[in-house]
C-alpha cells in the first residue's frame, strides 16, 4: 500500500470575506486546527451548488438530507416570499396563524394512523428532546412513577443535544467523550430477524417498569453508517411495546418525506408509533423546522384542570410562519409532483449503477434503499482526500465512518445521477489502489 498522493487544495483562492472571517466561525464536526478551507458557496439551483469561483457541484447529499425538491424550487420560494412580506414571525404563545395551523392539520392527514397532535420546534435534536419529555411526562401525569429511562439501539443517532446524546449509540457515535456525563439509558441491538423478537421482548419485559419509551430510527440508521433494517423490525418493536405497555417513539427526521421510497418509513412497515419526529425535508430544505407529533392517547394524558399537567415547553420560534409556509409549499409539491415515482426510479438506477463497486477491493457491502445509495468499505483511510477528489470531479459527496454514500435530491435526473454514481465508482477505484 502506498501513501496518499498529494492533491490540490479544494479551494485555492478563497475570497477576502472568507479569509478574514474564517477564524470566527466554529464549524460543525470539525477539528478547527486542521480543517481545510471550507468551500465558499454563492448560489444553489436544482441539484447544483455554485462555488464562488464559478464551478458548480452536483449535490449528492441534499444538504444533510434536506433538499428533497432540489434547491430554490419556485413554489417554495414564492410561498416564503409571500409570507415574508405579510408576517415573518409571530409568537405562537397567544397568536394563531394560518401556516402553522394548516400545517399541523395537513400532517395529521398524511402521517400514519391517528398521529394528530403536533408540537413545533426548530431542529431535529430538539424535536426528539420534546418527544422524550412528552414520554416521561405521559407517565407522570397518569401517576405512574419510575418510568425515567429510554430504550434505544446500537448504531442509533437522534441528535447532538445532551438529552438526545443519551439515546445515541454511546460507543460508536460522536458522543463517546460524554460517557458518564449524560444519563445512561438502556441499549440493545435492533431485532432484525424474526428469531430476535423473543430476545427483544424478554429484554423489554424485564425493564418495562423503568422505561418511558423505546426510541428508534425506522428502516435506516443514518448517521450510524446508513445501516438498513427490514420493516419487520418496526413491527417487532410495535408488538413488544404494546405487550409491555411502553411508548414507541419513531424518529423520521432522516427517513420522512420519501427518502426510503414511501412517504414515511413507518408506512412500509404498516405501524403507527405513539410519537413521531420530523425535520430535514419537512421544509424541502429551505428553513429550520421540526415537529413532534403524538397520538390522541398521548395528547389526552396532558389534558387536565391542573395546569401542572401541561407540556411545559415553548421554543421562542415555535411554529415560525416562514418555516411553516415553506413546509406547506413542500407538502403541495409532494401532492402535485411524482416524488415517490422519482424515488423508485432513483432506487432502480442506484442499484444498477453502484453494483460494480462490489468487485472493488476493500468494499464490504453495496446497498440501496429508496434514494439512499451506500458503498460500505472495510475502513476509510482519508475522508478529506476523498472529498477533494469528489469536488474535482464536480460532485458533492461526503464520506463518513466507513461509507461512501449518496442521498441526492429526489428530483435529480438520470444524467446527473449517473455523474454522481460514476464519480463514486471512479474515486472508489482510485482509493482502492492507494
Ligand atoms: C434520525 C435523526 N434524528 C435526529 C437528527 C438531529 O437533527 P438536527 O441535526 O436537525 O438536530 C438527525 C440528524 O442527522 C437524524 O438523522
Amino acid at each position: 500500500m502506498t501513501s496518499i498522493p498529494p492533491i490540490n487544495p479544494a479551494y485555492a483562492n478563497p475570497p477576502e470575506w472568507l479569509r478574514e472571517s474564517a477564524p470566527h466561525v466554529w464549524l460543525p464536526y470539525a477539528q478547527m486546527q486542521t480543517v481545510p478551507m471550507t468551500l465558499p458557496a454563492v448560489k444553489t439551483d436544482g441539484v447544483r451548488i455554485t462555488l464562488e469561483d464559478g464551478r458548480a457541484l452536483i449535490d449528492g447529499i441534499s444538504s444533510w438530507w434536506t433538499a428533497a425538491h432540489g434547491y430554490n424550487h419556485p413554489h417554495i420560494r414564492e410561498a416564503v416570499t409571500k409570507q415574508l412580506e405579510a408576517m415573518p414571525h409571530i409568537m405562537l404563545g397567544g397568536f394563531a396563524h394560518e401556516q402553522a395551523f394548516r400545517l399541523a392539520k395537513r400532517l395529521a392527514d398524511i402521517l400514519p394512523g391517528d398521529l394528530a397532535h403536533t408540537f413545533f420546534s426548530e431542529s431535529g435534536s430538539v424535536s426528539v428532546e420534546i418527544a422524550m419529555k412528552i414520554a416521561v411526562q405521559y407517565w407522570i401525569n397518569q401517576g405512574v412513577r419510575g418510568r425515567r429511562h429510554f430504550l434505544s439501539f446500537r448504531g442509533g443517532y437522534h441528535g447532538d443535544t445532551l438529552g438526545t446524546m443519551a439515546v445515541c449509540d454511546p460507543d460508536e457515535g460522536m458522543h463517546t467523550l460524554f460517557k458518564g456525563i449524560i444519563p445512561e439509558h438502556l441499549l440493545t441491538d435492533l431485532p432484525k430477524a424474526a428469531d430476535a423478537e423473543e430476545v427483544f421482548d424478554t429484554f423489554l419485559g424485564k425493564h418495562a417498569n423503568e422505561v418511558a419509551a423505546v426510541v428508534t430510527e425506522p428502516l435506516v440508521q443514518g448517521a450510524g453508517g446508513m445501516v438498513f433494517h427490514p420493516p419487520e423490525t418496526l413491527q417487532i418493536l410495535r408488538r413488544a411495546c404494546d405487550r409491555h405497555n411502553v411508548l414507541l417513539i419513531v424518529d423520521e427526521i432522516f427517513t420522512g418525506f420519501g427518502r426510503t421510497g414511501t412517504l414515511f418509513a413507518c408506512d412500509r412497515a404498516g405501524i403507527v408509533p405513539d410519537i413521531l419526529t420530523l425535520s430535514k425535508a419537512l421544509t424541502g430544505g429551505t428553513m429550520a423546522l421540526a415537529t413532534t407529533t403524538a397520538r390522541p392517547h398521548v395528547f389526552e394524558a396532558f389534558l387536565s384542570d391542573d395546569p401542572a399537567k401541561a407540556l411545559m415547553h415553548g421554543p421562542t420560534y415555535t411554529g415560525n410562519p416562514l418555516a411553516c409556509a415553506a413546509a406547506n409549499a413542500s407538502l403541495d409539491l409532494f401532492e402535485r409532483e411524482p416524488r415517490l415515482d422519482q424515488v423508485a426510479a432513483i432506487e432502480a438506477q442506484l442499484t444498477r449503477e453502484l453494483e460494480p463497486a462490489r468487485a472493488v477491493s476493500g468494499v464490504h457491502d453495496v446497498r440501496v434503499l429508496g434514494a439512499i445509495g451506500v458503498i460500505e468499505v472495510d475502513s476509510l483511510k482519508d475522508t478529506e482526500w476523498l472529498k477533494r477528489r469528489f469536488i474535482e470531479e464536480g460532485v458533492w459527496i461526503r464520506p463518513f465512518a466507513n461509507v461512501i454514500y449518496t442521498t441526492p435530491p429526489l428530483v435529480i435526473d438520470p444524467g446527473d445521477l449517473s455523474q454522481l454514481t460514476g464519480a463514486m465508482l471512479k474515486i472508489l477505484d482510485e482509493w482502492a489502489k492507494i
